[in-house]
């Protein structure tokens, strides 16, 4: 079969410089956040190309109202989780809100960390601010994913989950972040809860691949939160973001089906 590969057997998704090549052929790759063995081991045999160990484990499994007090420590139990569960899967995680800030070299410890872990790269939030601990990363084998747009460890500063990138000047300071972000080293640049147009006009730009939530079609990859993907929140769902199970009221029936089952002397049977 020309043109096609089966996803389970495709190798190239473990080096950065295949995710270039599919950048350049065209090829949209597909990203999914895990947390754990079990949903990284599902998702790598669904066909997924990368996974994101997200600081978003604060919210969906943490229960926090925000991703601000997930620390290194924590990233790291789960990296190795996840890295385990889905040796085929390009992995990246992320650095937790006051593990890289004050400087590149708090970065490059935190960073080679979440490496020993089993993290193939690494994504930090933020722009023009992030230029040269990137610089410093990149310059040290790290490869990095620069987070712009909506970075939600800027949460408190944005007062609320808002997005990014909506007037002219905005618009134009996102560009420039990208360009100077990727030219200091960046591998792969995510963009979150920007206009359409604005993420299309930087992967068109930008030579290294993009990956895009709430950011439009137009982006190299595409990414969501596993949480939203199998609906597991009854309450919420980010507007953008697409429900593709009825999750929780799956899962809430198939644990009340069992309690009712012992309740009922149904299970487990006599043998
Ligand atoms: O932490 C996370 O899961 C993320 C995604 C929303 C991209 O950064």
């Amino acid at each position: 079969m020309t043109g096609q590969t089966n996803p389970n057997t495709r190798t190239s998704r473990k080096s950065i410089a295949g995710w270039d090549r599919a950048k350049h052929a065209s090829e949209v790759r597909a990203w999914i956040t895990a947390y754990d063995f079990a949903f990284a081991r599902l998702a790598q045999s669904a066909g997924i190309d990368g996974i994101l160990i997200g600081d978003s484990l604060g919210m969906t499994v943490q229960g926090e109202r925000d991703t601000l007090r997930v620390s290194l420590d924590q990233m790291i139990y789960h990296t190795e989780m996840v890295a385990r569960g889905a040796p085929l899967c390009l992995i990246m995680a992320d650095l937790p809100f006051g593990s890289f800030e004050s400087g590149p070299q708090q970065a490059f410890t935190s960073a080679a960390a979440l490496m020993k872990a089993g993290a193939d790269i690494i994504k930090l939030e933020g722009g023009a601010p992030m230029i040269e601990t990137v610089a410093f990363l990149a310059d040290r084998a790290i490869p990095i994913c620069a987070h712009i747009g909506l970075t939600p460890q800027h949460v408190r500063q944005y007062g609320g989950f808002k997005r990014q990138g909506t007037t002219e000047a905005a618009a134009a300071k996102l560009i420039a972040d990208a360009d100077a972000l990727i030219s200091a080293g960046a591998r792969m640049l995510l963009m979150e809860a920007i206009p359409s147009p604005l993420a299309a006009e930087i992967t068109k730009r930008s030579p290294i691949p993009t990956i895009g939530i709430g950011a439009g079609p137009d982006t190299d990859a595409q990414i969501l939160v596993l949480h939203d993907v199998l609906g597991l929140d009854a309450e919420y769902v980010p507007a953008f973001a697409k429900r593709y199970l009825d999750g929780a009221r799956l899962i809430t029936d198939a644990i009340g089906t069992y309690a009712e089952e012992i309740r009922n002397r149904v299970f487990p049977p006599r043998r």
